[in-house]
């Protein structure tokens, strides 16, 4: 790296306040300011909280009596900077549950921190979201798994947790959970069931399975040798996302429903010439859109009817 004339090298930085990890963490009350400026201009109070996944926002065109919110409109709020990741949180109806989807994620590769990658979890909990549905695009390691399946997330491996990075990293504040709060039931097992149940009832069972998510923290994908490991450490899925806002959802009590869908088979043979591209990623996501809004559809009547 060169110096300039000035002999000054932070030009050579990004400096964007915005994903700097050195700012100041949300307080319960600035979250609460976040979650009444919504308040105030919904007309009702969603139940479901939905995550749609890379190449998924298509979930949220299903949604009736729709309110849309750029991201960049909503106080404290971080914006989405990849592609498929539209940047939007959209209130409406699905089958008559009031529900609010975020439509694009934040991520640890984009330079946020993971308790602010999460943070959207917090105000939906505090806008009075009980369940959340979190959508992935994943790499399939289980050799069952085919490029279009469904994986109902059973369980996950927290690998940035394993290297000292959690969102709940800092001062705890009770009013949202516990300072070690349990992570063994982390995903609703009645969800779970519900979800293969409904897998047969739209006769879709074939490519639906049920398996352990881990999530690493991009940009890149993995190495063959990191995959092989992954796959050893019992993971059926690996991508870049949800783990974190998992973490969060459970230590605010909120039920947690989370699937993958499989965009690619994760290459762990040397020998084999295939690239995971996020063109991909994004493909298979629109060519499985139709039977993705129909199940999310079908969950979401299903908790609104518990
Ligand atoms: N690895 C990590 N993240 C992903 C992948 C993958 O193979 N596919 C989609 N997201």
């Amino acid at each position: 790296m060169s110096q300039n004339s000035t002999g000054n090298l932070t030009e050579y930085y990004v400096k964007d306040d915005n994903i700097s990890n050195k700012q100041e963490k949300y307080t319960y009350e600035s979250l609460l300011l976040t979650a009444q400026y919504l308040l105030e201009r919904i007309s009702v109070k969603p139940q479901v909280g939905i995550i749609c996944g890379s190449g998924m926002g298509c979930l949220a065109d299903a949604l009736d009596n729709r309110q849309e919110f750029p991201y960049e409109t909503i106080p404290h709020f971080p914006v989405s900077t990849v592609d498929g990741h539209v940047g939007k949180l959209i209130f409406g109806n699905l089958s008559d549950v009031p529900v609010v989807c975020m439509q694009g994620r934040f991520h640890y590769y984009e330079g946020y921190p993971l308790w602010k990658c999460a943070m959207p979890v917090r105000v939906m909990k505090l806008i009075g979201v009980t369940h959340l549905i979190a959508s992935n695009a994943a790499g399939g390691l289980n050799s069952d798994y085919k490029v279009g399946d469904i994986m109902i997330v059973r369980d996950h491996i927290n690998m940035m947790g394993f290297a000292g990075n959690n969102p709940l990293q800092g001062p705890n504040d009770e009013r949202f959970g516990p300072r070690f709060p349990p992570m063994n039931k982390a995903y609703n097992s009645h969800l779970i069931d519900q979800g293969k149940e409904l897998a047969q009832k739209l006769g879709i069972q074939d490519c639906v399975h049920e398996g352990v998510y881990t999530c690493l923290g991009g940009p890149n994908f993995e190495t063959v040798a990191e995959l092989r490991m992954l796959k050893m450490l019992g993971a059926d899925a690996v991508g870049m996302s949800t783990v974190h806002e998992v973490i969060t959802a459970r230590h605010c009590d909120m039920d947690v429903f989370a699937f993958s869908l499989i965009t690619n088979i994760c290459v762990i043979d040397y020998e084999c010439h295939n690239k995971p591209n996020h063109e991909e990623v994004m493909d298979v996501g629109k060519m499985r859109q139709d039977v993705l809004k129909l199940f999310v559809k079908k969950l979401v009547e299903y908790i609104s009817q518990k």
